[in-house]
């Protein structure tokens, strides 16, 4: 039988036999007591290739976007459509960029990362009351590692995951309740990430010079997605033999990303013509990356960036990851404007639904959802 992915139970996720493992397989807890890294982490037979930086000025010159010539009145202005046509080239060949002059100050971003890291610092049992339950396996503390699967090493991360919007999939209730600011900080990091998605998928369809509203439509008010995950990636004696996080692609439109500024290496790298870039850590800058749900949308044109995490051996690192995802109950597939003779359509149409099914299938394989959808 069909299975429904709305939410995403445990046992759906993880199956029968493995969801009681989720507690005591914390990847922090391992790391506490470890002598010896334990084998289902070590990738069997290769080392992680190495990362090059980016050319510091390609990168400032194209990949860093002013949030507030997006965000302007006047899109006609000649600085807005130099930031459009940015926006453009770093989404189609990139798949992603970092923003700038976004609203929110470095204090209240280095807040949130302060209270991350203050939660992640807590007893176990204090952690363990945020949980995730049997009900949704996106709500909660635990660690998303398990599926990773048989196929593959497991991440070396645990995480929080919250859902913000729409507002009535919170479970408050599993939101940290210390430290006692923890909340407040989410509730406002919560506007920030709604306002900036919005005038990021509007400025994304003006970089393409479609209808204003065209991927926001799924990203309604009412029925769009925000889903949050604080991922804790504690020091790692192997780092050239363990993932915290497996390449992949992300399985939003965007996902808004604020990166440690404690750690000096950096540990999030993207993939470009088969070269694995190091993503710049910029203090008081997200990184926003594009997802597969706007490679479908754009018809192939915006690129879903495969992109990877390394532990550190000296410092620990958390991050804090929004993922904006459709209206659940939506479907996705090439915007209309966007198909002609000249470019036919590169992938069927999909409900989100079963984008979630397909993406606990795929992942442990280590290939991607979006191979699955080409025409
Ligand atoms: C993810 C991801 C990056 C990071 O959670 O999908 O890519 O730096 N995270 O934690
Ligand atoms: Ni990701």
């Amino acid at each position: 039988m069909e299975k429904n992915y709305f939410p995403c139970k445990v046992s759906d996720v993880l199956g029968e036999s493995r969801k009681d493992e989720i507690a005591p397989k914390l990847v922090q807890e391992i790391a506490q007591k470890m002598e010896d890294i334990p084998e289902r982490f070590l990738l069997k037979n290769d080392k992680i290739s190495p990362a090059i930086d980016p050319p510091s000025n390609l990168w400032n010159d194209t990949l860093l976007i002013d949030f507030s010539l997006l965000s302007s009145q006047s899109l006609s202005s000649s600085s807005a459509q130099d930031e459009l046509s940015k926006l453009h080239y770093a989404l189609s060949h990139w798949g992603c960029f970092q923003v700038i002059n976004h609203g929110m100050t470095s204090s209240f971003l280095d807040e949130l990362l302060n209270v991350s890291k203050q939660f992640f610092a807590l007893p176990l049992e204090e952690k363990l009351k945020c949980s995730i339950t049997e009900d949704d396996y996106f709500n909660g503390y635990g660690n998303s590692s398990l599926i990773s699967g048989d196929t593959k090493s497991l991440n070396w991360n645990d995480r929080l995951f919250l859902k913000l919007y729409p507002q009535d999939f919170r479970q408050i209730k599993l939101w940290p309740e210390n430290p006692n600011n923890f909340r407040e900080i989410l509730g406002e990091y919560s506007l920030g990430m709604k306002r900036m998605l919005k005038v990021i998928l509007q400025a994304m369809a003006h970089s393409l010079k479609i209808e204003e509203d065209s991927f926001l439509n799924l990203h309604n008010e009412e029925r769009g997605v925000i889903g949050i995950r604080f991922g804790m990636y504690p020091r790692c004696p192997c780092p050239d033999r363990v993932y915290g996080v497996h390449p992949h692609s992300d399985g939003s439109t965007i996902t808004i990303l604020l990166q440690d500024n404690d750690v000096p290496d950096e540990a999030l790298h993207i993939l470009k013509d088969d070269k694995w870039y190091k993503v710049p850590n910029i203090p008081g800058a997200l990184f926003v990356n594009a997802g597969d749900f706007a490679e479908i949308m754009s018809n192939g044109i915006f690129k879903s960036v495969v992109h990877r995490v390394v532990p550190n051996s000296k410092t620990e690192r958390v991050s804090v990851a929004s993922f904006c995802v459709p209206d659940f109950e939506g479907e996705v597939e090439p915007i209309n404007e966007l198909i002609s003779p000249n470019k036919p359509q590169l992938y069927n149409k999909i409900l989100i639904q079963t984008y979630i099914k397909l993406f606990f299938e795929t992942y442990p394989l280590g290939k991607q959802v979006l191979d699955t959808l080409k025409i």
